[in-house]
Parts: structure tokens; C-alpha cells; sequence
């Protein structure tokens, strides 16, 4: 049998556990793990963002084959600006080549994609790009892509606060409306359903700066394989673990047959 066949048969055993009724409906994923990849074999970090370019497409279909209808990436944090000007060039160049290359599939695909992050400091061909793919595809509604770039979740709370605030000192608001629902119309990810899911590769165990409020309750599973090498198995294991967590947002888990009262409480 040929590897691929062998690649396929594994990958449909996977997609055979998979209950299509409790995919998730978003997906927020940390790509992590580019610079190691590249360094493990002898190669310049750049090479390891490139080939991560290739393991986001795959991953952008195997969701949608899933029936997943909205992704989030992390592809540059507020952070990531301490990196050497080289990275940080290479990067944005990067994301300048693969939307120009990729933006007409995508709006094929009735893909909608949104860049979400402070845009303000990018090179103005990167804005102008972003700018266009994002009218062109406003009104697509099968899928939506969220490219987090220049992003920082205290930054997008820090944000949401001075704008309730404003609003307040103008008397748009009084500051006893403010609650929940409010608050995350404020955010850079107004409209868009929390992540039930957050997948981050490389084994790190943080959220570094990601999505700190949207993923107050979202299921968080850990991949030790590193971006590059991730594949649609490694993303449909995720799946599978996903639909094994049993989700109490804070409540107890309803038992058949057992009630409150001979709980045991009382004894
Ligand atoms: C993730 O890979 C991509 C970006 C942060 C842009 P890294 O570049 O962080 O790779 P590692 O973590 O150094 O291996
Ligand atoms: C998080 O990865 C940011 C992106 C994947 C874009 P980092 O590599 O920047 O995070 P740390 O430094 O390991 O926390
Ligand atoms: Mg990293």
C-alpha cells in the first residue's frame, strides 16, 4: 500500500469517531513552533513560517470538511515585534505574498476573512491588501477566517475599557449598564461566537496574550508536534479529545437518577 493510501486510511479511521452533531463550531488555534522546526534541521526560522503557511491551508479544510465553521489563528502577537527586524520583515512580507496568492480561493470558496489585531504600525501595501480582501469577502457565509496579527488580549481589553469610559464621560452610557454583554461589544471580536475549542502546538502550556477574554471557557488541547509538522491527524485528534471533555461551565455534571436531596449533603 502507498504512504498517502496508508495516511488516508488512518485519517478516515479518526473522521469515523468523530461525532459531526459536537464539532466545534470555532476553532482558535496558537501555530506555534516554526523557529524549532527550522532549527532542528539546520534551516533559518523563515523557512519554518513558510512551511507553516502550507499546514494552515490544510487545517483550513480539514475544518471545513468538519462541518467547523469559524477559525482563528494566532499569526503575530504584540510581542512578537521584540523578535530581530529580520523575522519581523520576513513575516510581514510573508503575509503580504500568501493573501495576494491565496485571496481569489479563498473568496472562491465563499471564505469570509478578517484580520483582527491593531493594523495601525503594518507597512501600508499590507494594509491596503488586508483592507481589500476584507471588503471582498464581507458578505461570503460558509466559513469565517480570523487572522490574528498585531494582536494582544490585554491590549483588546485595555481598549474595550477606555472605549465604555469614553462613551460614559460623554453620557452615551452610565457606568452601571455596563456588564458582559456590553463589554464584549467593545471587542475586536464583537459578533463573533467564543472559541469552544483552543488548540496550541509545541507543547507550550500558555495562552500568551491570546484571546484572554473570549476563552474563558473554552476546552484548551495541548499538541507537542510543531507547526510545521502538524497535519489534519494531528487536528482531528484534537477533535476527538475535545468531544471526550465533559464542559460543566462551573455546574455539576446531571447524573441519571440522582437529585440534590440524597446527594448526601445533609450526612
Ligand atoms: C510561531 O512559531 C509563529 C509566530 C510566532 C509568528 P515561532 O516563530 O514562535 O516558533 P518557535 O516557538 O520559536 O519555535
Ligand atoms: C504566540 O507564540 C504567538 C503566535 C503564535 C503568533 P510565541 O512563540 O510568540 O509565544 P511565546 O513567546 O512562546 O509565549
Ligand atoms: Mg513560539
Amino acid at each position: 500500500m502507498s504512504l498517502e493510501k496508508v495516511i488516508d486510511n488512518k485519517i478516515n479511521d479518526l473522521l469515523m469517531k468523530i461525532d459531526k452533531q459536537k464539532v466545534p463550531e470555532h476553532i482558535a488555534i496558537i501555530m506555534d513552533g516554526n523557529g524549532r522546526w527550522a532549527t532542528k534541521k539546520g534551516l533559518p526560522r523563515s523557512y519554518g513560517h513558510n512551511k507553516g503557511v502550507s499546514v494552515l491551508k490544510e487545517i483550513i479544510k480539514a475544518s471545513k470538511k468538519l462541518g467547523c465553521k469559524t477559525l482563528t489563528v494566532y499569526a503575530f502577537s504584540t510581542e512578537n515585534w521584540t523578535r530581530p527586524t529580520k523575522e519581523v520583515d520576513f513575516l510581514i512580507n510573508l503575509f503580504n505574498k500568501v493573501l495576494k496568492n491565496e485571496i481569489e480561493e479563498i473568496h472562491e470558496e465563499s471564505t469570509k476573512i478578517k484580520f483582527i489585531g491593531d493594523l495601525s504600525p503594518f507597512p501600508k501595501n499590507l494594509k491596503e491588501i488586508i483592507s481589500s480582501s476584507e471588503s471582498l469577502t464581507k458578505n461570503n457565509n460558509k466559513f469565517l477566517f480570523n487572522v490574528c496579527v498585531n494582536y494582544g488580549g490585554r491590549q483588546e481589553i485595555v481598549k474595550a475599557a477606555k472605549q465604555l469610559a469614553l462613551k460614559s464621560s460623554a453620557g452615551e452610557i452610565k457606568p452601571s449598564e455596563i456588564n458582559e454583554e456590553l463589554f464584549n461589544s467593545q471587542l475586536l471580536t464583537r459578533g463573533i461566537k467564543d472559541p469552544e475549542l483552543l488548540i496550541r502546538t509545541s507543547g507550550e502550556k500558555r495562552v500568551s496574550n491570546f484571546l484572554l477574554w473570549q476563552l474563558a471557557y473554552s476546552e484548551i488541547y495541548i499538541s507537542d508536534v510543531l507547526w510545521p509538522d502538524f497535519n489534519e491527524f494531528e487536528f482531528l485528534k484534537a477533535i476527538i479529545d475535545y468531544q471526550s471533555r465533559n464542559r460543566r461551565f462551573g455546574g455539576i455534571e446531571s447524573l441519571p437518577n440522582e437529585s440534590f436531596q440524597d446527594s448526601g449533603y445533609s450526612s
